[in-house]
């Protein structure tokens, strides 16, 4: 089994208006609301890959049905604690002249010490049963930002993959999880420096090795994406595909390695599966994740070389 971590789940609400116009009223052409979190997503895109995935997390109690009611229209398994407060919407306004998408993100339910310990508790208990344990998502407020270190220390022997930036990433990574996945923006983030070659982002994930990761997949968006580990550097150019939306690729980037390691346990195989769901996503338009049908067709195009 694989679980996915969302310590601050949101309603991802994506509106269009014909031109997004600052300090004035816009009209709303259409509205759509989808469960969010990358945690979710990522337990999302397994599920749908066919793989026995549970999402587990803590969300605001105002709002919990109706999530509750998305996860299960999903099919997807999940345990999550109930907090004081409302879950998020994050608002994505699409400008339909092309101007792009204007995302604004609530801050979330905040999460008190004593639900962190509940949480942790919960964590325990499925990661005993699980392969691999995936934290990945902003942290809400009240959350200490080495979360997710203290979490993956907690879980002792359950492989962890990290997906995060910043302070969660640098101080997550120092607590051995197997896996790390920044995007290059993150990645340079966590440094503070410029990377502008493969060299230079090789160099840096091996910076992530020495912490205490086991394997470090760097995303470059349409860029492709770089795999380093102590004993082998591969690098996989992007799937050409035509690009709807970018949003949530990399969380199908893990969900579709998430499958990869658990049909072979190989990384090199991994890393392919992850570069197919990471194109088939961008497929997809807003939101809304993978179609098993879009990676199947795209895994065997994926030409991987080593560096
Ligand atoms: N335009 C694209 N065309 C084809 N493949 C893409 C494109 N954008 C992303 N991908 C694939 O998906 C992978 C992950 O994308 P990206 O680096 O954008 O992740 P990310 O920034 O972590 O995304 P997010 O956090 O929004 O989910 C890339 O390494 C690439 O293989
Ligand atoms: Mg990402």
């Amino acid at each position: 089994m694989i679980t996915g971590v969302c310590l601050n789940p949101s309603f991802d609400k994506t509106v269009e208006v014909d031109a997004l116009a600052l300090g004035e009223v816009n009209r709303i052409r259409s509205v759509r609301v989808d469960m969010g979190g990358k945690g979710v997503n990522v337990a999302v895109v397994a599920h749908r890959l066919g793989l026995d995935a549970l999402c587990i997390g803590c969300m605001g109690e105002q709002g919990a049905r109706q999530f509750t009611q998305l996860l299960d229209a999903e099919g997807l398994a999940h345990r999550f604690l109930t907090v004081p407060g409302a879950i998020r919407t994050n608002l994505k306004v699409v400008s339909l002249d092309g101007k792009g998408v204007t995302e604004l993100n609530e801050p979330g339910a905040p999460l008190s010490a004593q639900d962190m310990k509940a949480f942790f508790a919960l964590a325990r208990e499925e990661a005993a049963r699980s392969d691999y344990m995936v934290l990945t998502g902003s942290l809400p407020p009240g959350c200490p930002e080495n979360a997710y270190g203290e979490l993956i220390r907690a879980l002792g022997n359950t492989r962890c993959i990290l997906d995060a930036g910043g302070a969660a990433l640098r101080l997550g990574a120092e607590a051995g999880p197997f896996l790390i996945k920044p995007n290059l923006a993150e990645l340079e983030q966590a440094l503070g420096a410029q990377l502008r070659t493969l060299r230079s982002i090789r160099d840096a994930a091996l910076i992530f090795l020495r912490k205490g990761a086991a394997h470090v997949v760097v995303s470059m968006g349409a860029m492709g994406a770089m795999y380093v580990s102590e004993a082998r550097t591969l690098y996989a150019p992007a799937l050409k595909v035509e690009a709807r939306s970018t949003v949530g690729a990399g969380d199908a980037m893990v969900g579709g390695m998430l499958l990869g390691l658990q049909q072979e346990g190989d990384m090199a195989h991994a890393f392919r599966c992850g570069i197919a769901a990471g194109a088939a996503s961008v497929m997809t338009e807003g939101t809304q994740l993978i179609r098993p049908e879009d990676f199947q067709r795209l895994v065997s195009q994926v030409k991987v070389q080593e560096v």
